[in-house]
């Protein structure tokens, strides 16, 4: 094994959860990015290499480069890195394309200098990731690919994150639509002020989606899994939502939400039956529409990001 040299695995997640805009996050198992992080003599942050789709290789411009040397730049090691990035994950897609990368680049490079940092620190640097693609330094999607799981950002400053756990038999089903929705645009068009009835609506929802993971309490969790803040302004952005959800509902879905601020749409499932019902559905609505999709059924990744 080459110790100047890390392979990666890092996860898409699914931010918001429904009820839980900004604070809660799962993560994916079947779908992510690869990265390869070397260390080397020469000083400074390089991206070397990216496949799959069109990105700056520009540190100061790509994702992972931004987060990488903000680590870098408080860290100040006698060494420096280049990053290669193998992306499977589309930007703008909606499963936390731009944390996936951020996370690998300061990940890997923790590893490789002996991991000072524990992954609540690592998350601050891969926030800055997050501010360049999107605009806000939110962390729902760089926890779940960090830490695994489900988690919850109780604070950003501080930041604290809580990992919640999850029943064993939950499944995600997940449509992508080959659309863009850029984050930056999603999150411009939402009120700034929510009613008090609905915040109450909803911080009930997230309180009792929590207790349902702790007691693998599935009624309470199909209970739960509602948003009365975000999804009406964002839904309509998403082509032939409304029937997607009602149709997997039908079918037995837990409960059908926007993934992070879209275009994809995911569905939380009890039992893998379910979820390959749901993923049917959703397939049999688009594949009417012109629009092309991939659909993913994953388990509830509990390790997050990895060494391959
Ligand atoms: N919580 C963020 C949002 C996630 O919904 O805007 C974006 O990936």
């Amino acid at each position: 094994m080459n110790h100047n040299e890390i392979k990666l695995f890092s996860p898409a997640t699914v931010a918001n959860v429904a009820c839980g805009f900004d604070v809660l996050g799962l993560c994916l198992d079947t779908v992510g990015d690869e990265m390869v992080i070397r260390k080397v003599d020469k000083k400074g942050i390089r991206i070397t290499k990216i496949e799959g789709f069109k990105l700056p290789f520009e540190t100061e411009l790509n994702v992972a480069g931004v987060s990488a040397l903000a680590m870098y730049q408080e860290l100040q090691p006698d060494c420096g890195f280049e990053i290669e990035i193998k992306k499977n994950i589309k930007p703008g897609s909606g499963i936390g394309s731009s944390a996936a990368s951020a996370v690998g680049s300061v990940y890997g490079i923790n590893a490789l200098l002996g991991s000072p940092l524990n992954k609540t620190q690592l998350t601050r640097f891969a926030m800055k990731g997050e501010a360049l693609a999107s605009g806000s330094e939110h962390a729902d999607n760089i926890a779940p690919a960090l830490f695994g799981g489900f988690t919850l950002v109780k604070s950003v400053n501080p930041l604290e994150i809580l990992q919640i756990p999850s029943p064993d038999n939950l499944y995600v089903t997940i449509i992508h639509p080959q659309i863009e929705i850029k984050t930056a645009i999603s999150r411009a068009m939402l009120p700034k002020n929510v009613a008090l009835q609905d915040a109450v609506t909803q911080w009930a929802n997230v309180g009792s989606f929590i207790h349902s993971l702790h007691t693998s309490d599935y009624p309470l969790m199909k209970r739960s899994l509602h948003d009365v803040i975000i999804e009406p302004h964002r839904s309509k952005l998403i082509p032939h939502y409304d029937e997607v959800k009602k149709q997997t509902l039908n079918v037995g879905a837990l409960g059908t939400n926007i993934s992070g601020s879209g275009p994809s749409i995911f569905s939380l499932c009890e039992g893998i039956k379910t979820a390959n019902q749901v993923k049917d559905v959703m397939r049999k609505i688009y594949s009417n529409t012109g629009i092309d999709f991939d659909i993913h059924v994953s388990k509830i990744n509990t390790k997050g990001v990895k060494v391959l």
